[in-house]
């Protein structure tokens, strides 16, 4: 068996002046904005795994939880339908350092003896980390990690002969994305897939008002602003990224971190408060022009939404873009479900 760490020639980044078009796009808006996939350069990438330590961030260890309990049979439900000679080939859109998806790459190479796992992820840092754990940690299993921005990149789908494709996207990283925006996401990775290959998708559920533990508002505002500051700190990171890679010059003690849940859109919404009236530069960069950005006291960045879905819209959102789910798994709670979707 061969194994593959990350190839220079495999890496296509998204540049410095992707990332000066999109600020300067995002800032000169009303309201401002800035991406999220801007958080994710190395220090951001670290606080992000933090992040998914902490004992407020309820998300990262229930999404274990359920892959813990239910892989072989998400693996099996996932197989169904295969010719004897068929394998799944298991691709996941931002896979981050992977460390929840081992669980299913082990329940894969008990399946069928070996799998091929085409992590893709926006930071180079994380995608080595989760090539090195994996190829260390389960033998049986092929990795080809994939630099690319999947949201504006086509996907790198390498299509091994007798295979089916099970694409995760696991995390609930696609509540980063509004309705339209997911529904692209999903619709451009649907075109890349074969029907009968199969999508696993992991959402964080929306507050209800049920029997024994429920989810509240207040538990999802502690997940995104947690007592140590790590959430803040994530936050805070990318003025600190855009000072270094673009040499704008952000006061960082001029903004704090703020989190609002906005029930109409079923999101948690990340800011960053500007606590004075300033004025930001950033001198020109690549194709840029330079440009001056002011704000009012109070006045906030956008910088993240995270969805939260009902069962029901997950669904909705799946047949949106071509897929229909087949079975979801959740946790005892409630909190966060895991739903397995056949390409139509
Ligand atoms: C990686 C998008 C799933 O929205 O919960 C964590 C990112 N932001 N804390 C999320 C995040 C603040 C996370 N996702």
């Amino acid at each position: 068996m061969s194994t593959f760490a990350i190839a220079p020639e495999a890496i296509s980044t998204s540049t410095s002046d992707a990332v000066a078009r999109e600020v300067r796009e995002g800032l000169t808006a009303t309201p401002k904005t800035l991406s999220p996939w801007l958080f994710y350069d190395e220090a951001g990438s670290y606080l992000f795994e933090e992040i998914t330590e902490l004992p407020e961030y309820y998300l990262t260890r229930t999404e274990r939880g359920i892959f813990e309990a239910h892989a072989d049979e998400i693996l099996q439900t996932a197989a169904l339908g295969q010719g004897p000679a068929g394998k799944l080939t298991l691709i996941e859109l931002g896979a981050g350092t992977a460390t929840k998806t081992g669980i299913l790459l082990a329940a894969a190479v008990r399946q069928q003896g070996s799998v091929v796992y085409q992590p893709v992820d926006v930071s180079e840092t994380a995608l080595a980390e989760a090539s090195e754990n994996i190829l260390n940690n389960i033998p049986g299993v092929t990795v080809r990690c994939q630099v690319t921005d999947y949201t504006r990149e086509a996907l790198p789908l390498n299509r091994l002969p007798n295979t089916r494709t099970l694409a995760l996207y696991i995390g609930s990283s696609i509540g980063n994305f509004t309705p339209d925006g997911a529904r692209e996401v999903l619709r451009n990775l649907r075109a890349q897939l074969l029907p009968g290959d199969t999508l696993l998708l992991g959402t964080d559920l929306a507050p209800f008002a049920g029997a024994g533990a429920p989810k509240t508002e207040a538990m999802l505002l502690a997940a995104y602003d947690d007592a140590a500051g790590t959430t803040a700190a994530f936050n805070m990171n990318v003025l600190t990224r855009l000072n270094r890679d673009l040499g704008a010059d952000f006061e960082t003690d001029n903004f704090r971190h703020k989190v609002l849940w906005n029930p109409t859109e079923s999101r948690i919404e990340m800011h960053l408060e500007s606590l004075v009236e300033q004025t930001v530069q950033f001198p020109a960069f690549g194709g840029t022009d330079a440009f001056t950005v002011e704000f009012a006291q109070g006045e906030t960045i956008h910088t993240e939404n995270s969805y939260k879905f009902t069962p029901a819209a997950v669904e909705a959102l799946l047949a949106s873009a071509n897929f229909k789910a087949t079975k979801s798994w959740r946790d005892p709670q409630h909190f966060f479900a895991v739903t397995l979707a056949t390409a139509l």
